[in-house]
């Protein structure tokens, strides 16, 4: 592996038309890898990057500048670590522009999606910079007479991240920031799809002045990297973002070391709409939380639950809604939707909606590619009505700008069905009865719930779900805690 001295700078790699080329970030240094893989933009199919793959050598590098580095980043007074943080926070911000189109770029969401998540992840880096300074323990009552207790909070050591390319900026700030404002360090393992965000992100925390070895970024083949990062002794917890069985592979190696894990899996969210509810604004809740990235969001509505009383009225606000939807290259100004992240996505989405309609549910409107039409991995925007929720559209996480739906007439009724999944991340429920609002929220078994808002993630708030949907949780004060260990001390025969 050569250690190499780059790059410039982000805009410089955007400017340069011919083929990008990445290395990996291994202990402050650009690093190449054995062999490379391509990244392609989705819209088009063009190969946008050849990026080193640096393989299991990589990232046992990685893992070990990390554990070198967190020895001293431990010891850096919170308010420094707070210092570099904002200081990370305001370069992303200034590179706004950029790291958007990096993002549009490898997975192909809109550009002004690209530029909300940047605004979005930048939020974990300052949440977390101003809780660093909050860490603290507490002091204890004792059973014995004159002993003093008390709790510390300590970073919990290195940490092994591998992300996911449907926020590929985002969701490495959610995890990256509590992790060093706590004073952990971090090995990143992006997806293969989106490694420029993460490096891109990784240049401007050199800048910043995050120390050499505290925030590596390992690119290449997930089967080689994740056995290291699950398996090393020196690394103490994993956190991932993906698919449930992704999810269930890695807590299962990192069961061995007994590692913590914080797991953010697969979602099949109920977007419930009661007959009581404000329909236009139901609607324009399921456009956005369906329709965000092309649906490709763990949090985006699975399944609509709509009473039959509002549900043809619903089906209309959506239809006219949906029809208007355009899907295009991010980049075009009047997208509404962008490619999905490659053609087997398309072809994963297509067979749910064939399904759906061979099982008698009415296409209302979309329920075709527009791969051929548009160059690109496209699907059109999709409403399906009236079919079982036993259809595998319903059953499975739909990843894709497809919503379809259910009626459901009895509350209990409404309540089973939206249990009725191994998954529990994000559901939504528009009424305006507060009594339903406590009776569904309290019986529906989901980590975050949307009441009359579409959207549930923020950097103050804890995110994260319950049953097959995952452990632990990002944001908020809770994100923070994840990468710390409790420990308790008790002192005793103090003289009185
Ligand atoms: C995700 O899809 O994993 C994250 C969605 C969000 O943060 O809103």
């Amino acid at each position: 592996m050569t250690v190499m001295d780059r790059p410039a700078s982000i805009a410089d790699r955007l400017d340069d038309k011919t083929l990008l080329r990445s290395e990996s970030f291994i202990g402050g240094q650009w690093v190449t890898g054995t062999s490379s893989f391509e990244v392609s933009n989705p819209a088009n199919g063009e190969v946008i990057a050849e990026v080193g793959d640096v393989g299991a050598e990589g990232a046992r590098q990685a893992v070990t500048k990390a554990a070198e580095a967190f020895e001293t980043w431990k010891k850096v007074s919170p308010f420094e670590r707070a210092r570099i943080l904002m200081k990370w926070y305001d370069l992303i911000l200034e590179n706004q522009a950029d790291l958007a189109k990096l993002i549009t770029l490898e997975m192909g969401k809109t550009y002004r999606e690209a530029r909300g998540e940047v605004v979005y992840g930048a939020g974990f880096i300052e949440w977390s910079a101003e809780e660093a300074k909050r860490v603290h323990g507490e002091t204890l009552p004792t059973p014995f007479p004159n002993s003093r207790g008390w709790t510390i909070r300590q970073p919990i050591g290195v940490v092994g991240c591998i992300t996911p390319w449907n926020f590929p900026n985002a969701m490495i700030t959610r995890k990256c920031a509590p992790a060093l404002a706590a004073g952990c360090t971090m090995v990143i393992k992006p997806a293969p799809e989106t490694p420029l965000s993460a490096l891109a992100l990784a240049e401007l925390a050199k800048r910043a002045g995050v120390p050499d070895g505290v925030f590596n970024v390992v690119c290449g083949d997930a089967q080689k990297i994740g056995p290291v990062l699950t398996g090393s002794d020196a690394v103490r917890m994993i956190g991932f973002t993906g698919s449930t069985e992704v999810g269930k592979l890695l807590m299962r190696q990192a069961a061995d070391g007994v590692k913590r894990v914080a797991l953010e899996l697969g979602g099949n969210a109920p977007f419930i709409v009661m007959d009581d509810a404000d329909i236009e604004k139901a609607a324009d809740g399921i456009i956005a939380s369906k329709f965000r990235v092309s649906g490709q969001t763990c949090v985006s509505a699975n399944r609509i639950i709509a009473q039959p009383g509002i549900a043809d009225k619903l089906v209309e606000a959506l239809e006219a809604r949906i029809s208007r939807l355009k899907a295009g290259d991010g980049f075009a100004e009047d997208s509404d939707l962008g490619p999905l992240v490659h053609m087997e996505a398309v072809s994963r989405v297509d067979a749910l909606v064939k399904q759906a309609r061979e099982a008698g549910a009415r296409i209302v409107t979309g329920g075709k590619r527009l791969d051929e039409e548009l160059g690109g991995a496209f699907y059109a925007p999709t409403l399906i009505d009236g079919g079982d929720p036993k259809m595998d559209v319903a059953c499975h996480e739909i990843f894709g700008p497809v919503a379809s739906v259910y009626r459901i007439e009895r509350e209990e009724d409404i309540i089973r069905l939206a249990n009725d999944t191994p998954y529990g991340l994000a559901a939504y429920i528009y009424t305006r009865d507060v009594n339903r609002v406590h009776r569904l929220t309290e019986g529906i078994e989901y980590g975050m719930i949307g009441v009359n808002a579409p959207m549930v993630g923020a950097a103050s708030t804890p995110f994260g779900g319950v049953k097959e949907s995952g452990i632990g949780r990002e944001g908020g004060k809770w994100g923070v805690e994840e990468f710390t260990e409790l420990k308790y001390v008790l002192l005793g025969g103090v003289d009185g």
